[in-house]
């Protein structure tokens, strides 16, 4: 029911995150207001900042909060005060730890292009127009987590690094694709390399096992080589493209440089469930840390994925997309993707523009 309260887990960490948490909090509380929505917070210290307090990067009651709690915002981990600290005491081993930990499989990014800000992006205006898709990515297996290991062979020494899938994993993170293509426009692009990979034919085979029990969602193979062309010549033409780890990491790193900015891009961590991490693709940003000048809108875009992914507020998360949208149309600008730097605002200027649009 509406009423019903949902426990988010709030994890602001260090450098830019708390500055850009708070504009997402200050969204979040605008829809309690207009929604109806009730939302408890809890607060836990994350990455650099517990090294500091805490003397690790995820203490056992940060995870403890985003345990119990519906979902989880992140802010960001990490600078230069604990770059050289030993692998333990490093914010970044503390990601790794909280996904494996909340057993988060699949990481959701979603690409889209502004109209208003096309000229961000390298590629021309007209081979963007209509961009809005999202790479769902495997998360926990492939090569990645593979055995490695080093031999001696007949000419010199070897380095081996091993794919491994079993059906289990495939199945989960494909049918977690063709639920978030439902929610889209219902075409589903299963991206591999079945041409020359064994894994990637357990991949296909699995898709095409499921996909009658998806009949709303058109699936298409495509060659993770074509992709990476496609995403360049006709990105309009994708909706969801779910991939494994590997080819996922490259090509959601491809899709992002569409839209033309770091600062706008949003990422869902899921694992089994309704279960959710949300947070900007972005780092901590130290060189423009403490300034309030960071864009908030990675973060806020994140909580309309939060709404949509794991609490199915459809009508809350086209708001705040529709608002972001208006906002930017009207001409407002952080320094990132300003063209007159001089005319730039700032994080809680954008942030309370955002909430005033939402109320209109
Ligand atoms: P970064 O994303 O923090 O910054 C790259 C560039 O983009 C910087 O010039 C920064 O000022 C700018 N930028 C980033 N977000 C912005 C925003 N919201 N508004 C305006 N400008 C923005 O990546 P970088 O510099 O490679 O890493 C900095 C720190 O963040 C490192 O310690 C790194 O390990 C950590 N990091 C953490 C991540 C996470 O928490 N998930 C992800 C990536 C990096
Ligand atoms: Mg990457």
């Amino acid at each position: 029911t509406m009423s019903e309260v949902k426990k988010i887990a709030v994890i602001a960490g260090d450098g830019i995150g708390p500055e850009v948490v708070a504009e997402a909090i200050k969204v979040m509380k605008k829809t309690e207001e207009l929604f109806g929505y009730k939302f408890e917070f809890q607060h836990g210290l994350f990455g650099g900042i517990a090294i500091d307090e805490k003397g690790t990067p995820l203490p056992q009651e940060t995870l403890e909060i985003c345990q119990s709690s519906d979902a989880v915002l992140l802010g960001a981990v990490g600078g230069p005060k604990w770059d050289n600290n030993s692998k333990e005491l490093r914010p970044e081993t503390g990601l790794l730890g909280i996904r494996k930990a909340l057993g988060l499989f699949s990481n959701i990014r979603p690409a889209v292009v502004f109209d208003c800000l096309k000229d961000a992006s390298t590629l021309k205006p007209e081979v963007l127009d209509g961009t809005d898709l999202i790479v769902v990515r495997e998360l926990t297996g492939g090569i990645y987590f593979g055995e490695k290991f080093r031999r001696e062979g007949a000419q010199g020494e070897e380095a081996v690094d091993t794919c491994v899938y079993n059906v289990t994993e495939i199945e989960r993170i494909v049918r977690q694709a063709f639920e978030v293509a439902q929610k889209r426009s219902k075409r589903l692009a299963s991206v591999d390399k079945a041409n020359v990979l064994e894994t990637s034919r357990l991949w296909r085979e699995t898709v095409n096992r499921i996909a009658p029990e998806y009949p709303d969602v058109e699936v298409e193979h495509v060659l993770v080589d074509n992709c990476a062309m496609q995403l360049l010549r006709r990105p309009s033409s994708f909706d969801v493209i779910v991939t494994e780890n590997m080819f996922g990491d490259i090509l959601s790193d491809e899709a992002a440089m569409l839209t033309g900015s770091i600062g706008m891009l949003s990422s869902a961590s899921l694992g089994e469930g309704s279960f959710g991490l949300y947070e900007p693709v972005h780092g901590s940003a130290p060189d423009i840390a403490g300034q309030g000048i960071a864009n908030p809108i990675a973060t806020i875009l994140s909580v309309a994925l939060m709404f949509r992914l794991t609490f199915g507020y459809e009508d809350a998360a086209n708001a705040i997309e529709t608002a972001v949208k208006n906002v930017l149309n009207a001409g407002h600008r952080t320094g990132d993707i300003a063209t007159d730097k001089s005319q730039a605002i700032g994080t809680t200027a954008m942030g309370d523009l955002i909430v005033a649009e939402l109320a209109k």
